[in-house]
């Protein structure tokens, strides 16, 4: 398959990228790096994005930014970066992709476990996960045999606990998360949300 991997340059995205080198073409997007450059802030980048790359099988995202801090600290400009960023950004993905995507292709989305074992600090992260995991369910029904939808959902990566500075013992592993990307590129699952634990 031809696949647009977005945020292919990240910690999840260069492993999924690593992972399905072997089979399919890859192209990298990230937002500096990569073979083509997107903002996922704004729609009309994404539209230039597809216009150069021109039709695929796939598209995968594995990227999107949300404000990760206490509720009574978080502020319009952080929510409006996970609204902006992650879950418009990645909706956008599937809906102007929709044009250049071949019959019976796929879009994969990220969300994240936030979305259903929300921690403090995480209202916004939370919120938006939810929200790609609904979209991901509800936008299935209406695409029908288009096109496969689905959002994947990590937990905490160990690379990013390490950047982080924490104890990473209870994380996965970047090249583990990938496994689940692959699974359900080569499936049949629509309007899944897949929890990466299930693949491991
Ligand atoms: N890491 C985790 O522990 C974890 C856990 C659960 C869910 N997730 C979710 O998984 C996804 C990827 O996380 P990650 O940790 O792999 O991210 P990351 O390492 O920070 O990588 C981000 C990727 O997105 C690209 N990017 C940054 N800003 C962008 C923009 N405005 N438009 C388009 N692309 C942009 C970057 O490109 P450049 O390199 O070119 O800047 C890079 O390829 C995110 O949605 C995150 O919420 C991550």
């Amino acid at each position: 398959m031809k696949i647009l991997l977005i945020g292919a340059t990240g910690t999840i995205g260069q492993e999924v990228q690593q992972r399905l080198a072997d089979g399919h073409e890859v192209i990298p997007v990230g937002f500096k790096n990569g073979v083509y450059q997107v903002d996922l802030e704004s729609k009309a980048s994404i539209q230039h994005l597809f216009e150069q790359a021109g039709n695929v099988d796939a598209v995968i995202s594995t990227a999107g930014a949300a404000a990760f801090a206490p509720l009574k600290e978080l502020t319009d400009a952080q929510f409006e970066l996970g609204w902006n960023n992650k879950l418009m950004g990645q909706v956008n993905l599937l809906r102007v992709g929709r044009s250049y995507i071949k019959e019976g292709g796929v879009v994969l989305l990220t969300s994240g476990m936030l979305a259903s074992d929300p921690i403090p600090g995480s209202a916004s992260v939370s919120a938006v996960n939810g929200a790609l995991n609904s979209f991901v369910k509800a936008a299935s029904i209406e695409l029908g045999d288009e096109l496969r939808v689905n959002a994947i959902s990590p937990v905490f990566v160990k690379e990013t606990m390490e950047i982080m500075g924490m104890d990473s013992s209870s994380g996965m592993s970047a090249a583990n998360t990938a496994i689940a990307y692959q699974v359900a590129l080569e499936g049949q699952m629509t309007g899944a949300v897949i929890d990466v634990r299930d693949y491991v």
